[in-house]
């Protein structure tokens, strides 16, 4: 049989298998009974973003089934083998969505099945930022446990995110491994068609931040082509049907790694046979142009960002540092090269061994750095990092920051020799690393003797806290002379382009005018470029006109004009990765703003992921604007259109962490007290009526405003 045979088969076969699964639910359901997977605003996302045509209910999903079959032509020429490919993707995705009919949850743990909207937002950034460096999908049983596990084990150190398909989930299982997205190994599912899962996380992330029009189905394939750094493991031995799919991934540009020899035909750089398993690893990187960046750390457990989202759980930890409860600090300090030692680690205080099991303790780490380009404002943009630093060690989980941190150490890390020592270990060589364009010497002191710590705390750190907080509220957009572009996401976003300035941060809440400003000054050529204000065309909207060359410049010319207050008119772009998104609610001429983080209804008869699909991807949305959370309580959020007074509802979780901030704007801005008590959230209402007799109930300033549209 020859290589197209394989795949015609196989496709012929999921074909029928689709068939035979729709017309049964027919039979069972009705023609009329509505499909779609849970928490997507992309219908049966692979379908969609490749015809453009939503399926809502079996009747439209038959009809959908037809348009595949043109898929499936029978020429041997490379082509028809691809979209024979992704017909048998299409048909995949046709089987698992039968299985959610009326609100199913047909996977249970540890497996995933269809995964959210949100997760692949989630995704954006450390696939932007190269934290995660590719999506590995492995398939089938492995020869054995032991090579499954070392395999997927493999990836994980690297920080590649590992989906399982099929047998070897229960060999991951059966040897014990963690698993789950926060530890980037996601099981999908036992059956081959669940692999359908992660493609359509591929298919999404094109659609939500590459802007690609559903139905356009060239530039889909160039997008996860040229920028979603997937490839398949597939072990052997291969059935016609695995044959087929892997048709479907080498169509979207995903290399097929598998040990299989017979009857296979390799193809270059696509479908390549690699007996050793052992040497998946480096054959795939290879195959898929994927570059790792080594960090060598002298510590006794792997270091890797997979474990950043590792969570140690009361029971399994050995000790833990607290500063919600005792003196606890973390801080960088500049200071002269002659009181720098480098590379030295003291630790003050008992060590780990000296701690009771299970007790809450102090600790305080100062980081000394010394450099002819180091600057006082890089400190606060160093430390930030150290939550990263010490989350990424294998068995230690960190949370917090400043002096409210909180550290856990595993039993698991502890029996392996980890200790505080460690930590200073893993932050001098991440600072010296990733801050060598301005550290040059770095030492680092660990306090855990509690005087010390508390010494340390309140008359090292928090004075030095406050006057970094008095200099950032003292800055304005009117103060500085310049902004600065982030186009960080644009390896995911390619026309988006945030304009940060000090009263609005970018969009993803991560980068500051002075985090820009510092990225900017630690890489002159990188993501952050110097914007000039000198030209302003309308202050009201925050217009410039070298703000417009800069993003014109900086999107290759998608974009004209961009208005830094105003969300109605040439707003700022979204790329996906937004904390925020804020959307306009014509009843109560507000606007309603929902978090990434809240997965209920809002006034606007959308969830945060319906706002986001019209959001996201690089393109001016007026009347849709995604931001940063700290943006709410600017004096310039939505400045042209009012201000901060057109809020009119937020998820309650939001309001709350929000809510000093913003209370603190409206009472400067219009003399409003407890601002935050006149906003509704989802325990008032959940829909525009209710909403506004809340607000008119309350003296609502929005109600008195005009119009926006
Ligand atoms: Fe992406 Fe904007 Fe954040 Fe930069 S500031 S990382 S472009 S969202
Ligand atoms: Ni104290
Ligand atoms: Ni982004």
């Amino acid at each position: 049989m020859t290589l197209f045979d394989r795949v015609f088969s196989g496709n012929d076969a999921v074909y029928g298998l689709t068939e035979g699964a729709i017309d049964a639910a027919i039979a069972q359901h009705g023609e009329d009974k509505a499909v779609s997977f849970p928490d997507t605003a992309y219908s049966l996302p692979c379908y969609y973003s490749v015809t453009g045509t939503k399926v809502t209910t079996l009747k439209e999903l038959k009809e959908a089934l037809g348009v595949v079959k043109t898929l499936m032509t029978r020429e041997k020429r490379l082509n028809d083998a691809f979209m024979s490919g992704i017909a048998t993707a299409l048909c995949a995705e046709f089987i698992e969505v039968l299985k959610y009919i009326d609100g199913a949850t047909p996977y249970e743990e540890p497996c995933y099945g269809h995964l959210a909207d949100a997760v692949i937002r989630e995704l954006g950034v450390p696939l932007v930022t190269g934290d995660i460096p590719g999506v590995a999908v492995i398939l089938g049983s492995a020869p054995s446990v032991e090579e499954g596990v070392a395999l997927v084990k493999s990836y994980q150190a690297q920080g590649i995110l590992v989906t399982l398909v099929g047998g070897i989930i229960d060999q991951v299982k059966e040897a014990g491994m963690n698993t789950g997205a926060n530890v980037r190994v996601i099981p999908l599912g036992k059956d081959v068609t669940s692999v359908i899962h992660v493609v359509s996380v591929a298919l999404r992330a094109a659609l939500i931040f590459g802007n690609v029009t559903p139905g356009d189905a060239g530039t889909l394939m160039k997008y996860t082509m040229d920028r979603v750094p997937a490839f398949v493991n597939a072990f052997g031995p291969l059935d016609d049907v695995v044959v087929a799919c892997g048709a479907g991934a080498i169509a979207l540009g995903f290399p097929v790694i598998t040990n299989e020899t017979e009857n296979i035909f390799r193809v270059p750089k696509s479908l390549i046979v690699q007996e050793d398993v052992s040497k998946f690893n480096a054959t795939s990187l290879e195959a898929r142009d994927i570059k790792i960046k080594i960090t060598n750390i002298d510590i006794p457990v792997a270091f890797a960002s997979a474990f950043e989202g590792e969570i140690i759980r009361r029971k399994d930890m050995q000790v833990e540092f607290d500063g919600s409860r005792v003196d606890c600090a973390e801080l960088v300090h500049t200071c002269d090269a002659s009181e720098v030692e480098d590379h030295k680690i003291t630790v003050v205080g008992p060590e780990v061994d000296e701690m009771e099991e299970g007790s809450k303790n102090s600790i305080a780490y100062v980081v000394k750095v010394a450099g002819k380009n180091m600057q006082p404002d890089f400190e606060p943009v160093i430390e930030r990092k150290f939550h990263n630093y010490i989350n990424c060690i294998e068995g230690v989980y960190h949370t917090g920051q400043r002096d409210m941190q909180r550290i856990r150490i595993s039993h698991a890390a502890y029996d392996a020799g980890f200790r505080i020592k460690h930590i200073g270990e893993v932050l001098y060589s991440q600072v010296k690393n990733e801050f060598d364009a301005v550290v040059d010497k770095c030492e680092v002191v660990i306090y855990t003797d509690p005087a010390e710590c508390t010494r340390i705390r309140h008359e090292v750190a928090i004075p030095i806290f406050e006057k970094r907080d008095d200099r950032l509220a003292n800055l304005t957009d009117e103060s500085v002379d310049v902004y600065y572009s982030c186009i960080l996401c644009q390896a995911f976003s390619p026309s988006h382009v945030c304009v940060v300035t000090p009263e609005r941060l970018g969009l993803c809440g991560a980068v500051s005018w002075l985090d820009a400003k510092a990225t900017n000054e630690l890489d002159p050529n990188g993501p952050c470029q110097v914007i000039t204000k000198e030209r302003p065309i309308n202050e009201e909207l925050g217009s410039y006109e070298d703000v417009d060359e800069a993003v014109q410049k900086f999107s290759q010319g998608a974009l004209e004009h961009v208005t830094l207050y105003s969300i109605m008119q040439d707003p700022m772009t979204s790329c996906g990765c937004f904390e925020c998104i804020c959307g306009i609610e014509p009843f109560s001429n507000g606007v309603v703003i929902a978090n990434r983080e809240y997965a209920g209804m809002t006034p606007l008869g959308m969830t945060f992921s319906e706002m986001a699909s019209m959001t996201g991807g690089g393109v001016q949305t007026p009347g849709f604007m995604g931001h940063g959370k700290h943006f709410i309580a600017s004096k310039k959020f939505m400045k042209a259109e009012g201000g901060i007074e057109r809020i009119v509802w937020m998820p309650k979780e939001l309001k709350e962490f929000i809510a000093d901030r913003l209370n603190a704007t409206a009472k400067e801005l219009y003399g409003i007290d407890n601002f935050t008590d006149m906003i509704g959230d989802e325990t008032v209402a959940t829909d525009p009526e209710a909403l506004v007799e809340f607000l008119t109930e309350k003296g609502h300033p929005a109600l008195g405003l005009d119009p926006m549209m």
